[in-house]
């Protein structure tokens, strides 16, 4: 059978939740989820002040909603603290002495943290953060590796009002630059190192690299100390986080914070231009991660969950740190890789801790399904009982696998559509009630107006394929872009009146499940991580020997997206393998390993219409090696495109 028809036999297939998983969930029915649905959007504040009421307020709210177009406020008047509702509330009862973060280095070691005893660590290095002259509405950079130190950095800036910024691993020297120019961050809490395959990323040189310059206002640099590996300390700038703990008090009280306080930054790719930084707050963001985990993983106090994001990305905050810790949960964190030192690192660690809830990338999913079932089979994994995957588009291949292999046939599947920007899940099955469909993330979560509109804003109907839009404030939404209003509005509200554009293309079919395309804008999606071409491209050129650059996408049956480069270089330049090896290293460099392109293509041109503007629609058939068969009556020089084809590095 052909793989076309095999998966278009895969996506018509239905699954229903099972009646064992039903009938524990706490939305047991599609009758159910409607009628919660249908409230959620008939009267939303009625709706949202009974689920906020299962947060911890210092002072309640004097309106539940305040929106006008773009700018939504949530719980007005309200007070409340994350970091509170995180630790403090749980420690009145049994889950005082709960595992809150079961943490696994790479290299093997344990450790457990109680929910008394995370709280304890957060309060002292809240006091560190004081002492440093840390104040609300600060901004704080932490560049860490994933150690449960990573999550009390972050709980302990919301304890007293920072604003944080955490910043992924694998990201440059210049990108932890630009982002502590562009938030006027003052403090970095970074580490000696991070394991990676088993060797040492050098997260503090990086920082030092990244403040070289003198231009950022960053006067502190916190180091951890993970790998032991030799450092530079700059006197007077950098310290120790564990010298920092000596004779530090363990009582802190959690900021009683409006609910619209600022909670992070995450800078995220766009379009155009630099990454640009999601702000979100806390009382609304607080409440969707909480109600998602609630709902979508219907997460218990038994649960043993675990969500393989780092946390640099949006997942991480939101379904590894906030959200669960928000409902007691116990969550798990791994510092590796999944394939150190073999292939089945995640299933041993599955079976080693029992874990019940299990979140992941689609990228993740079809690497394990080329490694082989092998790797799978030789571990227990009968404690799963939901899986969840994020990121990017699932191909319903992967699904069955997914379904089949890890959750052994039993185990609903969450494909989970959100964005840095929504704070937390939008589209999304709720497992004891939607049937699901391999490749869709099927209906909205409760409040989330989502629709299919054409260019004009006109809903399309069943299988028209369109542009996904959010039609109305939902909690967890960015309340803008740090430091640019302008950006703000023009990114996501410009493009139709009063609604959020996502930047993605999908269709719904006739039982209205929403099917993701893609990204329809200049971001890739490379390995579920965000990449706009624009910074590739940026990176390109500022290297002496390009003068021009574009970059797409390539269908790439691993990662979704591969990077592919046309560069057209400044003249004199020979172009040779080892340059395009060079301008690899370069992009690298710049941007960070998650940027690495696949291919280095040398062009004498680039196909450009009249106006100017690189036609990226032929590029994209150029690079996956279709025809092109479009409309290339615009080009410019028509020849550009023969020669494309063939450019080799
Ligand atoms: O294109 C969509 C894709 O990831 C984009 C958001 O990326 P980011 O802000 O980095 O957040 C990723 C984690 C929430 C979206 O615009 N995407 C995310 N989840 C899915 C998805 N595409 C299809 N199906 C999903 N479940």
């Amino acid at each position: 059978m052909s793989s076309h028809i095999e998966s278009t036999l895969v996506e018509n297939r239905v699954f229903k939740p099972a009646k064992a998983f039903a009938s524990k969930a706490r939305i047991k029915s599609m009758a159910q989820y409607k009628k919660m649905w249908n409230e959620s959007i008939k009267n939303p504040e009625k709706f949202f002040a009974r689920e906020a009421k299962e947060l911890t307020w210092q002072k309640p709210w004097k309106k539940v909603l305040d929106w006008k177009v773009p700018y939504a406020k949530w719980f007005v008047g309200g007070q409340l603290n994350v970091s509170e509702n995180c630790l403090d509330r749980h420690l009145d009862g049994p889950r005082r002495t709960k595992a809150a973060i079961m943490w696994e280095g790479e290299p093997g070691e344990k450790r457990v943290l109680t929910y008394q005893q995370l709280h304890r660590e957060v309060c002292r290095f809240a006091n560190v953060l004081k002492r440093n002259g840390v104040k609300r509405g600060h901004r704080i950079i932490i560049y860490m590796p994933m150690v449960p130190e990573a999550a009390i950095a972050m709980l302990a800036c919301t304890r007293i009002g920072a604003i944080h910024s955490v910043v992924f691993g694998g990201f440059s020297a210049e990108s932890i630059k630009d982002r502590a120019l562009d938030s006027g961050a003052t403090l970095i809490i970074t580490a000696d190192g991070s394991y990676r395959r088993g060797t040492i990323v050098p997260l503090k040189k990086n920082v030092d690299d990244a403040l070289k310059s003198g231009e950022t206002a960053v006067k502190r640099v916190i180091v951890f100390r993970r790998t032991a590996a030799e450092i530079h300390i700059e006197e007077g700038r950098d310290v120790w986080w564990h010298r920092e703990l000596e004779y530090v008090d363990a009582k802190c009280p959690a900021a009683a914070l409006d609910s619209e306080t600022p909670l992070f930054i995450l800078y995220t790719s766009g379009s155009t231009g630099k990454p640009k930084g999601i702000l979100h707050t806390t009382g609304g963001y607080l409440l969707h991660a909480h109600m998602t985990c609630k709902y979508v993983f219907d997460l218990r106090d038994e649960d043993v969950y675990w969500c393989t994001a780092d946390v640099g990305w949006v997942t991480g905050h939101s379904y590894m740190v906030y959200g669960p810790l928000a409902m007691g949960a116990t969550t798990l964190m791994y510092e590796g890789a999944p394939n150190w030192p073999e292939n089945d690192r995640f299933w041993r660690i599955i079976e080693d801790y029992g874990v019940t809830v299990f979140y992941t990338a689609p990228t993740a999913i079809r690497a394990f399904m080329k490694w082989g079932d092998q790797w799978v089979t030789k571990h227990n994994l009968s404690s799963l009982r939901l899986l969840g995957t994020v990121g990017e588009v699932i191909n319903p291949e992967a699904w069955m696998w997914y379904h089949r292999t890890i959750g052994g046939g039993r185990c609903p599947i969450v494909d989970t559509w959100w964005q840095t920007e929504t704070g937390g899940m939008m589209i999304t099955p709720i497992p004891g009630a939607t049937p699901t469909k391999p490749g869709t993330a099927t209906l909205p979560f409760f409040g989330v107006d989502a629709a299919i509109v054409d260019d004009k804003g006109k809903e399309l109907g069943a299988n028209q394929g369109g542009k996904l839009v959010i039609r109305k404030p939902w909690p967890g939404m960015l309340r803008g872009i740090w430091g640019d209003k302008a950006r703000y509005k023009q990114t996501y509200w410009s493009e139709f009146k009063g609604m959020y554009f996502a930047g993605d293309g999908a269709r719904r079919d006739k039982d209205g499940y929403f099917w993701i395309v893609g990204r329809i804008d200049d971001v890739l999606n490379v390995a579920g991580h965000r990449l706009g071409t624009s910074e590739v491209e940026s990176a390109l050129v500022s290297h002496p020997s390009v003068a021009e650059a574009a970059v797409v996408g390539k269908p790439d049956e691993l990662k979704g997206q591969a990077v592919v480069c046309f560069v057209t270089v400044k003249s004199g330049i020979t172009t040779s393998k080892d340059l395009a090896a060079v301008l690899k290293k370069h992009v690298r460099t710049v941007i960070g390993p998650v940027a690495t392109p696949d291919e280095i293509r040398f062009t004498d041109a680039l196909p450009k219409t009249r106006s100017g503007k690189i036609m990226r629609r032929l590029l994209k058939q150029v690079a996956a090696g279709e025809l092109v068969t479009g409309d290339t009556t615009t080009l410019d020089d028509l020849s550009v495109l023969a020669k494309l084809a063939t450019a080799e590095d």
